[in-house]
């Protein structure tokens, strides 16, 4: 699948974004290897710790209706913003081999990769090291 076809879920979800506190709606769409897309969007809270960006909603998502190997991910906001940190550590442990489009609301994107953004990350090689 093309970056561009990505994007273009990740930026319908992204109108569903739930964002009373911040106005940053975001949208995210993850590419399994079996060709699914499985999307998300950013669901804010009064309590502002409890909102989940919407990375970690695709990808868990995902996870949820049995996907598991991931080949990209792309992420959408008004500005072409990047994935904050616990989303990379998310991406870390569940797309290690992802390719990231980071993309503004017009679709114009960058290409990275989770080892870029998350470099010398904790993974699961420590645990039983
Ligand atoms: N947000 C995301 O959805 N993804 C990110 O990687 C960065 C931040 C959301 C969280 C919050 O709803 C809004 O953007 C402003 O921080």
């Amino acid at each position: 699948m093309k970056p561009e076809e990505l994007i273009r879920h990740a930026l319908e979800a992204r109108t569903r974004a739930y964002v009373p506190y911040s106005g940053y709606p975001v949208g995210a769409a993850v590419l399994a290897a079996n060709g699914d897309v499985i999307v998300g969007c950013n669901v804010e809270n009064a309590a502002y710790p409890s909102t989940i960006c919407a990375e970690r909603v695709a990808l868990t998502a995902a996870v949820a209706q049995g996907a598991r190997n991931f080949v990209a991910i792309a992420v959408v906001t008004r500005n072409g913003g990047s994935p904050c940190g616990a989303c990379r550590q998310v991406m870390l442990e569940l797309g290690p081999e992802m390719l990231v489009y980071i993309a503004d609301e017009r679709g114009a994107y960058r290409t990275t990769t989770v080892r870029d953004l998350l470099p010398d990350g904790f993974d699961n090689t420590r645990l039983n090291a």
